[in-house]
């Protein structure tokens, strides 16, 4: 059984289950990684909404992963109410990263992506994230050397290559097959494209034809006609990121017609922000609630003010007052 979307005329598909080696997804949605958002708290309210098979942690850096370092251990952190969880990796050596890869196991992952995606300079200067689609060799020794420590299903998320001129998704998507790995998460663009003009449809449908693991189709959905397109590629599922930064209830909303109203963020961010402060040093907790109420306001009449005003908040209890002052004015 299918979920039906009826867009254009035309039906596609949501397919109600996913199987990424021995382990079953219903439905085949996954909440993206999303540094700085999709920490727990995040993951927690997109479950309460539902319509999301599985939830990504933010990526998290096999180096300080493996040296325990404390903010590192927080953002790792997962609790029961978010299973399955894909807890997704990022760095360079094959080692390192397959030590971060068995830790993820041990802490009750269940499966394990490489971030093969990042655009970011902070992560491609150091050769990790889409760096590593410059680079097939290392590439095959990192999931090869992670592969052989853990029994989880691995996953790798990737770019269609490093620019128009090197598009190497298909040699990656090769190789990972060939390397065990059980599912590809694509976003149909290159690093330099970063998040410009649309994604590429037919680079992700090609990719689908060319392989027998599940392809997992990437970018630019945030309503049902951008989400019929993506499934016209016959990708295997649908990962979805700054949409569910903006509305963290896009999936029920997607599969359900589940309409919630701009002034429902309130609330959702008030149950936010009282577990960030729960969870986090002060500091990275107002540095959290900050970047997520950023988003947010994208999703608020008159959000910009709010946008503003962020910018000269400087302790939680200023943050808090800021949701109160805005609460009563939008419904
Ligand atoms: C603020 C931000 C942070 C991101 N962090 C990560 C990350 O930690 N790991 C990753 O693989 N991709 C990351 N991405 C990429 C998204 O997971 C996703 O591939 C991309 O945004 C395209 O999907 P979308 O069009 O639904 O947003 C990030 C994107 C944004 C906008």
């Amino acid at each position: 059984m299918s979920i039906n979307l009826p867009v254009n005329g035309k039906n596609h598909v949501v397919p109600e289950l996913i199987r990424i080696g021995v382990l079953t997804v219903r439905p085949a949605t996954f909440l993206a990684p999303i540094a700085d958002i999709t920490d727990g708290p995040f993951r927690r309210i997109v479950r309460t909404f539902g319509g999301v098979g599985a939830v990504f942690t933010e990526m998290i850096s096999s180096d300080a992963y493996t040296r325990n370092c404390e903010r590192t251990l927080h953002m790792a952190n997962f609790s029961e109410s978010e299973h399955p969880v894909f807890f997704q990796i990022v760095g360079k050596e094959p080692e390192r990263m397959a030590n971060a890869a068995e830790m993820a196991e041990a802490a009750g992952a269940d499966a394990l992506d490489i971030n093969m995606g990042c655009p970011s300079s902070t992560i491609t200067r150091h050769g990790s994230g889409s760096a590593l689609l410059k680079d097939l060799k290392l590439a095959e020794s990192i999931i090869s050397a992670v592969r052989k420590r853990i029994s989880i299903p691995l996953t790798i998320k990737i770019r269609s290559g490093w620019d128009s001129r090197s598009l190497v998704f298909s040699d990656f998507g090769k190789m990972a097959e060939d390397n065990g790995v059980n599912a590809i998460f694509f976003h149909g663009r290159t690093r330099k494209e970063m998040f410009r003009d649309t994604v590429h449809y037919e680079q992700i449908a090609l990719l689908k034809s060319q392989l027998s693991i599940p392809v997992i189709g990437n970018g630019d959905i945030t309503d049902r006609e951008t989400l019929n397109r993506m499934l016209k590629t016959g990708c295997d599922g649908i990962m979805i990121a700054r949409a569910a930064i903006k509305k963290p209830w896009i999936f029920a909303e997607l599969l359900s017609n589940l309409q919630v109203s701009p002034g429902s963020l309130f609330p959702i961010m008030e149950k936010q922000f009282m577990e960030i402060t729960d969870i986090y040093p002060e500091k990275l907790a107002l540095h959290k609630m900050k970047t997520v109420a950023g988003w947010y306001s994208r999703s608020i009449p008159g959000g910009k003010q709010l946008r503003v005003r962020l910018s000269h908040i400087h302790t939680i209890d200023d943050m808090m007052q800021l949701i109160e002052d805005f609460k009563g004015s939008i419904s």
